[in-house]
């Protein structure tokens, strides 16, 4: 079965392996959204079905909720839980100071309130992720429906004044429509090759009228989990200072594979 998954699947199988062992009873766990974020939640499955942990998840999109209760994981809403002990996901992008791009899939609102309100956030990510600097995939901006051409072309004019490497937006499409996220807004994809400075970006975009959040998460993320195609992991924590090396045995795993 693992024969089957590409090189860049292994490595991402590898990074979710990894992070569920900081996970203890007890736990609310935010569960992360995207494919890397899904074997996860599968991986925290199989710990709950065959090793009785005991823990509740706060989701971060319908999709992942789905998924969750499917594996067996009893699913709280965050005003239910209120805080959490950790949140897993994924990321598009990380650099070394663990600043990270994210909402490739959509979810990056959910996915910025559940790693916010978690005592740590566990990035898992294949190594193709890393970067020197953020901006070469383009970052996610969640915009409200109502006026999101005006919205765009503030946005547009905003980046001028910015040292970034292209200024161009692109509202996110779902076929002919515009992509809609969880909470009925849509997406602009800002194409900015290279952003000099991040945390500034970060401020300056979320003071426009009409955009909810950015993809740009600023000192949130505590620890990176980095899969490689061969299984080798690497664990970085930023907040120890300490690089940890593992690598993951895919044949004790093989019921996770089963229904891929
Ligand atoms: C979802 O909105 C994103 O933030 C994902 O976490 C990110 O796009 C990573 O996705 P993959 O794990 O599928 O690469």
């Amino acid at each position: 079965m693992t024969g089957e998954l590409s090189p860049i699947d292994k490595a991402k199988f590898v990074a979710a392996k990894r992070a569920v062992d900081f996970i203890e009873d007890g736990m609310r766990v935010g569960l992360g959204t995207g494919s890397t974020a899904a074997w996860m939640v599968r991986c925290l499955g199989e710990l709950v079905r065959e090793d009785g942990l005991k823990i509740s998840g706060v989701p971060t999109s319908t999709r992942t909720a789905e998924l969750a209760r499917q594996v067996g994981i009893n699913v709280l809403t965050l005003d239910e839980a209120k805080w959490l002990d950790v949140t897993i996901d994924g990321a598009d992008e990380f650099d070394a100071d663990l600043n990270l791009i994210k909402g490739g899939g959509g979810a990056l609102l959910q996915e910025k309130i559940v790693a916010t309100a978690s005592d740590q956030m566990i990035v898992i990510a294949d190594v193709a992720k890393e970067v020197a600097n953020l901006g070469a995939f383009p970052l996610p901006i969640e915009v409200i429906p109502f006026g999101w051409q005006t919205t765009k072309a503030l946005v547009e004019e905003m980046l001028i004044s910015l040292d970034v490497l292209g200024r161009d937006a692109s509202l996110r499409m779902n076929g002919d429509a515009p992509f809609v996220t969880d909470e009925g807004n849509h997406i602009l994809d800002l194409h900015l090759n290279r952003i000099a400075n991040p945390r500034q970006l970060a401020l300056v975009v979320n003071q426009i009228p009409g955009v909810v959040e950015n993809g740009l998460f600023i000192d949130i993320c505590d620890v990176v989990v980095i899969g490689h195609g061969d299984g080798k992991v690497e664990v970085r924590d930023i907040n120890a200072g300490t690089v940890e090396e593992d690598v993951i045995d895919f044949v004790e795993s093989d019921n996770l594979f089963a229904d891929i």
